[in-house]
This record gives C-alpha cells, structure tokens and sequence, in this order.
C-alpha cells in the first residue's frame, strides 16, 4: 500500500512524498469509449491470486469509495495486476482519469474464493459486456485445465465487443453477437446457448458473467436441460470482508455474503429479482455522488479562468 512521507522543512513547511514502492499504474489502454485496462503495481496480490478473484481499490482514502474489480489478470515477473474496468459511475470515472505513473492509493486482495477449476470435459463460457473481462481468467483456466471450452460473448453494439482476440485464442469453438446485429449474429447470448443445450451430449457446466440481467436469462436457459450454470455476482461491496453486510445475496433461501462466500454461485439457486431490486436501490446516491463532482469539476474550471 502507498503511505505519506511528510519531512518538516521549516517550522511552517511540510514536504509530503508518497512511497513509490506499491499501487503504481504501470500501463493504461482505452479498449472502447468507455472501457480501460490498467495493469497496477501490486506484486504480492500478483503471486497469490487465482482465476475468478477480485481486488477492492480506494482512490482517496479520506473520501473516497472501496470499489470491486476483477484480476482480469496477472504477471508475476513484473509484479502487476490488470484490470479491466467501464466508466460507469464517480469512481470508474476518477479511475479512468489516471495515467500511467500516478498510484492508487489502497489496494486489496486477492479477495473472494477462487474458481473452481477441473477437468469438466465441455464448458460455455457466456461473457456480457464488461462481463467478458472476469470471465477470460477463467476460460484460460478452464482450457489449461484440458477442457473443452465453447466461448459466446455479447454486448449491445459492436463498439461494446471486448477481448475478441484473446477469448478467441483461449476458445475451442467461438461465437460473438449483438443485440443490433452490428457485428457478429444478431441475437442476445441466451440463443446461442439454448442451442448448445440442446446438443447430445450437452454440455458438462456453462459460466455465465455479465449484467445481472442477462446472468438472470443464462441460468434460466440452461435450466430445464439441467446444465449447471455458474454466475459471478456483481453486488454493491464495502469492505470485502464479510463485516459490513452489503454484498449479501439469497442463494438457495440462505443468506450469503458475496465477498466472501463467493462472488461465484450456481445460477439455478440465486434469486436475482431480490438482488437486483437491491442493486436499484443505490441508483439516486450513485447518481448524485457523479453529479457533484462534474459540478464541482465545471466550478474549478470557471474559477481558474477568472
Ligand atoms: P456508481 O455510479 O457508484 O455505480 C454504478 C453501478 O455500479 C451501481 O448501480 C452498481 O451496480 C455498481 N456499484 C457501485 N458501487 C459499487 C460497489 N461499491 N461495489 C460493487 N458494485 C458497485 N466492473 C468492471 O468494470 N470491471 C470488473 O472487472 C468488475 N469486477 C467486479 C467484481 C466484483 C466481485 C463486483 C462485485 C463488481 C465488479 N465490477 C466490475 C463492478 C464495479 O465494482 C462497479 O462498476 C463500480 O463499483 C462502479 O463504481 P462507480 O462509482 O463508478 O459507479
Ligand atoms: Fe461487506 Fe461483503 S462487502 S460483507
Ligand atoms: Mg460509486
């Protein structure tokens, strides 16, 4: 973690250094209009993580939120972590304002319980959106793993299509679609995958990461052809450890805490319209929280041009 060096320099003067050793940003990509990958700093989270774990970041630890991202990846040589993230909100816009150089001031992790990984024999691996960042840890493991992996990732529009060519790479039979039909098939990713159910023999399991919404559909696609159906939930976090409550979902009628029971469930068992009533719940804070800021972003900008 980064911390303050403060020297005293005078009996008014301060000189404040931040420890450059940890957190530092080492490479920033813009992948769409809206998404970013940055590979930070962070050797040890680095060595320890595994495929389906997450990290929590604070960008100002005074004020600032703890918000969740997926390791999308990491590499043990360089000591880094990346993540992949779409501007959605106050943070992931502060976040995406960060250049390579600049540091992060709190990183956390590996946090959450890794994939389970085995040789299954055939898995669809389903990615939505963002979605598709989480999920490509895990197809990788899956195929190192000896399975055979059947690869379908969505977005709204061929603009939102991320990681194509590295899902493509992993994938041993591979399908892109959008909802516009603007690349790849016209069709939501649940058509797809009913037809992949529908093969003989079906398929052993599907891992389905994306909007809740569309986690939703997935599970309830695979449901009558009794295809297990592991989803990756995306609930409000705080502390990433149990603690505060925030994350808990129902899961098979009992309560279950996201960061730490999970973050991936069977998809048969969650009730998502309790979760995603929860995650609406947020929506006018949130919405405020990034209103303020561009407010007081124009009103610097007003003030410095006097
Ligand atoms: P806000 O305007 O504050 O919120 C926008 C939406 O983001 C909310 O409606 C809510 O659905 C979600 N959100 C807000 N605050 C939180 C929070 N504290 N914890 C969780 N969700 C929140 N997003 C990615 O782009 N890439 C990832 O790899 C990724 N991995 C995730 C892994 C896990 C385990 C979880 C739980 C979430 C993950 N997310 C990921 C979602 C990401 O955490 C949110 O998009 C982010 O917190 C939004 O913050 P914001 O302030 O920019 O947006
Ligand atoms: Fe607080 Fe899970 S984030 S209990
Ligand atoms: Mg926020």
């Amino acid at each position: 973690m980064s911390s303050m060096l403060r020297l005293r320099l005078t009996p008014f003067f301060y000189l404040e250094l931040k420890d450059d050793v940890m957190n530092k940003i080492l490479f920033k990509k813009q992948l769409s209009e809206t998404v970013f990958l940055m590979r930070v700093e962070a050797p040890l989270i680095a060595e320890e993580r595994k495929a389906g774990q997450f990290i929590i970041l604070q960008l100002d630890n005074e004020y600032g939120e703890r918000i969740p991202l997926t390791i999308a990846d990491a590499d043990v040589e360089e000591g880094s972590v990346t993540i992949i993230f779409q501007v959605v909100g106050k943070s992931t816009t502060v976040l995406s304002q960060l250049d390579a150089g600049d540091f992060i001031e709190t990183v956390v992790g590996p946090l959450g319980k890794p994939t389970h990984i085995e040789n299954f024999g055939t898995v669809v691996c389903v990615g939505g959106g963002i979605g598709v960042a989480p999920l490509h840890p895990i197809a990788q493991a899956l195929k190192a793993a000896g399975n055979h992996v059947i690869t379908i990732i969505g977005a709204r529009n061929k603009e939102l299509i991320i990681l194509e060519e590295e899902m493509k790479n992993i994938a041993d039979e591979f399908i892109v679609c959008t909802d516009d039909g603007s690349y790849g098939r016209k069709a939501l990713v649940t058509e797809p995958l009913k037809e992949i159910c529908e093969r003989s023999p079906k398929p052993a399991m599907a891992i389905a990461i994306g909007p809740p919404m569309m986690m939703k559909f997935c599970a309830e696609t695979t449901r009558p052809y009794e295809v297990y159906t592991e989803v990756s939930l995306n609930t409000i976090m705080v502390d990433g450890t149990g603690m505060c409550g925030g994350c808990r979902v129902n899961v098979d009628g009992k309560v279950k805490f996201v960061c730490v029971d999970g973050p991936e469930f069977d998809g048969h068992k969650v009730d998502f319209d309790n979760m995603i009533s929860r995650l609406n719940s947020y929506k006018k804070f949130e919405k405020d929280a990034h209103a303020c800021r561009l407010d007081q972003q124009i009103k610097e900008k007003e003030e410095a041009a006097l």
